[in-house]
C-alpha cells in the first residue's frame, strides 16, 4: 500500500470494502476533501468580479490551484490549462470550437478502435456535420493501436489524430510519442488530441515535452472531485480558435453587433468557474505528488501483474489487453458461463466492487466480439488483499453458476 486507507475516509469507514474501479472513479483523500471544505469555509466569493477582498482571494485560490495543476502535469505556462467539467467536456470543446473552424468537407479524423465513446462520438457526429470522413485505426488482438495501419491511416488529408495515452477499457498504454511522430510527419497541418482520462491518474506526464496539440484529462479519476477536469493546448491554437461556450467571463468587450474575447485562459471558460474543486483537485495533484507518480505505477503494475496471473491460471476467465507491463492497473476480463453484469453482483455481495459492461467503448467490444467484461481497476489504495478478494469472489461465482 503506498497511500493508507486511513488517508481515505471512505475506505477507513468501510474496512471490508475492496474498490476495484478507479477507472470509473477514485476515492477522495481527507486532504481532498478538507481543501474543499476549507475553501467554502474561509474563501468562497465570486472571482475576478469583486473589488473586495474576498473575491480576490477566490481569485488568487483559483490562480493557484491553476499553477500547481499545471506544474504537475508538466505544462510551464499555466494560461494553456483551461478548466472544464472533465475529459468529456474537454474533448467536445475540441470537436465544437477547433474542428468547425478547421475541418471541412472531404476531410479526414483518424481515432483508433481503442476509443471511450468521449473520443469518438464527438469525432464522428463533427465528421457527419462538415462532410468529412472518419478513419478508425484498427487494434491488435491483444487490443494495442495497430501502429502500421495508424501510418497507413493518417495523411495529408488528415485533419485531426485523436487517441487515448491509456485505454478505459483495457488498460493499454499507447506509444503516444510515436504516434504522435507518426503523425506529424504524414499529417503536418493535424491537430493531435490526446485523451489523458486514464493516464493523467497514473503516470508521470511531461506534457511540454509532448508535442500533442490538446490534452484532456479529468480530476475525479485522480483523487479530486467530480466536475473539474482539464484542457491543455498550445497556445497559438487555443489563441486562434473560436470560444466554445460565451457568457461572463469570456469576454473583452461586448458591442450591439460583436464581441471580444478574453485572454487564455478565461476565453473558454464561460460563467463562474467551479473554484472550489480546481481547488481541491490541486490538493489531490500535491497529494499524488508527495507519493510520487514512479512509485504509484510500480504500485499498480505489480497489482496489475498480481491479479493477471491469478486471474489467467482460473479455467475458464479470459484477460484481455496487453501483457500486464504494458497496461496501466487495468484488469478487463470475462469468465466462461458468466456474464460480466452477474459476476459483478456476486462480488459485490462480498463488498468487492468491480465495473462491468461495455464501458463506453463499444466499438472496442465490437472488435473483440463480446458484449462486455468485467474491469478491476487498481490505485494507490489498493493491496494485495483486494487482489485475494478479486480473486476468491470469482472463484465463489464460478461455484454459483457451476
Ligand atoms: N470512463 C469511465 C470508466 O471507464 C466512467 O469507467
Amino acid at each position: 500500500m503506498i497511500a493508507p486507507r486511513s488517508d481515505f475516509p471512505l475506505l477507513a469507514g468501510n474496512p471490508d470494502l475492496h474498490y476495484l474501479d478507479s477507472a470509473a472513479t477514485s476515492q477522495k483523500p481527507r486532504a481532498v476533501i478538507d481543501a474543499l471544505t476549507y475553501y467554502y469555509t474561509h474563501d468562497n466569493a465570486n472571482p475576478h468580479r469583486g473589488a473586495y477582498e474576498l473575491s480576490a482571494r477566490a481569485t488568487d485560490r483559483y490562480h493557484d490551484a491553476r499553477q500547481r495543476i499545471a506544474r504537475f502535469v508538466g505544462v510551464g505556462d499555466a494560461d494553456r490549462l483551461v478548466f472544464t467539467r472533465g475529459t468529456t467536456e474537454s474533448l467536445n470543446l475540441v470537436a465544437t470550437a477547433w474542428g468547425r473552424a478547421n475541418v471541412g468537407h472531404g476531410d479526414e479524423i483518424v481515432i483508433t478502435g481503442l476509443e471511450h465513446h468521449a473520443n469518438f462520438v464527438p469525432w464522428q457526429q463533427l465528421a457527419s456535420a462538415v462532410g468529412a470522413t472518419l478513419r478508425i485505426c484498427p487494434i491488435t488482438e491483444h487490443g494495442r493501436v495497430d501502429t502500421k495501419q495508424f501510418a497507413e491511416l493518417v495523411g495529408p488529408r488528415t485533419k485531426v489524430v485523436a487517441f487515448n495515452h491509456v485505454s478505459n477499457a483495457l488498460g493499454t498504454i499507447n506509444p503516444v510519442a510515436e504516434l504522435i511522430g507518426i503523425a506529424r510527419s504524414a499529417a503536418p497541418n493535424a491537430a493531435i488530441v490526446c485523451d489523458g482520462a486514464q493516464s493523467a491518474p497514473h503516470l508521470a506526464l511531461d506534457l511540454d515535452a509532448l508535442d500533442v496539440d490538446f490534452y484532456a484529462f479529468s480530476g475525479h479519476k485522480m483523487l479530486g472531485p467530480m466536475g473539474c477536469g482539464v484542457l491543455v493546448g498550445k497556445r497559438d491554437l487555443l489563441e486562434a480558435m473560436p470560444p466554445y461556450q460565451m457568457g461572463g467571463d469570456m469576454i473583452e468587450y461586448v458591442f450591439d453587433e460583436r464581441s471580444t474575447w478574453n485572454t487564455l485562459p478565461h476565453k473558454f471558460e464561460a460563467g463562474t468557474p467551479n473554484v472550489a474543486d480546481a481547488v481541491g483537485l490541486a490538493a489531490a495533484c500535491d497529494y499524488l505528488g508527495k507519493i510520487g507518480m514512479t512509485t504509484v505505477r510500480e504500485h499498480e503494475q505489480t497489482l496489475t501483474a498480481l491479479a493477471t496471473d491469478r486471474l489467467q491460471e482460473m479455467t475458464g476467465v479470459r484477460v484481455y489487453g496487453p501483457p500486464a507491463a504494458e497496461r496501466s492497473g487495468v484488469v478487463s476480463f470475462t469468465v466462461e458461463g458468466i456474464h460480466p453484469h452477474d459476476l459483478a453482483t456476486i462480488l459485490d455481495e462480498r463488498q468487492v466492487c468491480v465495473r462491468a459492461g461495455h464501458h463506453c467503448a463499444q466499438p472496442l467490444m465490437r472488435r473483440l466480439n463480446i458484449p462486455a467484461t468485467a474491469r478491476a481497476s487498481f490505485y494507490v489504495y489498493n493491496t494485495e488483499s483486494d487482489v485475494d478478494a478479486l480473486v476468491a469472489g470469482v472463484q465463489h461465482a464460478q461455484g454459483v453458476f457451476a
